[in-house]
């Protein structure tokens, strides 16, 4: 039944199919195997052990940390707390920014947010903060306080042809209700922990995946305009999920549905 009021409410018949049988969970049986056997062997450490080997090539933690303006042994704590405001950019940037930005420092060509060598150095960078609980700072400056309030604007904002906004499918009081059979997680429970989850492993992409980029993925899915990886909006809406699992510890890569 709570499905069905889902489905009236938010969307039109081609999002939300047959969705009556209670037994249909968020996974097949075999999804389920295939899901314990990613979490053992994770494809998504190729991409650290690979973008570790890209990273240090092109820049190095002691080039980078002293670009962010913090002590090398630092670095886990300060990576913990993306997105932040950084001086050297005068503004609130994410992590895969300050990479741009450590390359362009050293006069490197600049990869596309999009690439896959930005993929596998951020993934690298940010499990250098595994086990650190995420640490972001909403309040530190008035730029982070501008970005909360923005990100939670383009969080509520209604879009599309459908009208749906991020929060018509992941309120508080519609959260583990179903669409098209998958729960609709609360992005600020412990086991989404949104923030200390990504970069993940996406099981039904066959990729590893960042989390401004699975908002595109949902944008697409809810056919809301896709905002640009690196905007404004874009960075403004990380620094609110991420805000939301503040205090959760760091564990990636992930490995999700
Ligand atoms: C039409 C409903 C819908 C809308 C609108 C929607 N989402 Fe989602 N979202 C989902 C569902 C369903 C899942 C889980 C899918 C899965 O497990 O495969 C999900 C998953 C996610 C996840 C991954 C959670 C995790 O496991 O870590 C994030 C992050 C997310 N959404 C962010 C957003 C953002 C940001 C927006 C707005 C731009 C948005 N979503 C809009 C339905 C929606």
């Amino acid at each position: 039944m709570r499905t069905l009021s889902i489905c009236a409410a938010l969307l039109s018949v081609a999002l939300c199919g047959a969705l009556n049988a209670e037994e249909k969970l968020s996974m097949s049986d075999a999804d389920k195997k295939m899901y314990a056997e990613l979490v053992d062997n994770n494809p998504a450490e190729m991409d650290v052990a690979e973008g570790e080997q890209l990273f240090s090539a092109a820049i190095g933690t002691e080039a980078y940390a002293k670009m962010v303006g913090v002590k090398e042994k630092d670095l886990p704590a300060y990576i913990a707390g993306f997105p932040r405001y950084v001086e050297a950019a005068k503004r609130v940037v994410t992590l895969s920014q300050t990479i741009q930005m450590a390359m362009a420092d050293r006069s490197q060509a600049v990869p596309k947010l999009e690439s896959k060598e930005m993929l596998k150095m951020t993934t690298y960078l940010k499990s250098l903060a595994n086990e650190q609980k995420t640490n972001i700072d909403v309040k530190a400056n008035k730029a982070m306080k501008e970005m909360m309030a923005l990100g939670q604007d383009v969080f509520e904002q209604r879009r599309g042809g459908r009208g749906l906004s991020c929060n018509s499918c992941h309120s508080a009081d519609i959260v583990g209700q179903r669409l098209r059979m998958q729960p609709l997680p609360d992005l600020g429970a412990s086991v989404t922990a949104a923030a200390g989850t990504w970069p993940a492993y996406r099981m039904t992409k066959s990729e590893t995946t960042l989390l401004d980029k699975r908002f595109q993925q949902c944008m697409d899915n809810a056919l809301l305009a896709k905002i640009p990886l690196g905007s404004k909006e874009m960075v403004a809406l990380e620094v609110y999920i991420t805000n939301k699992t503040k205090g959760n510890a760091i564990q990636v890569p992930g490995v999700k549905r």
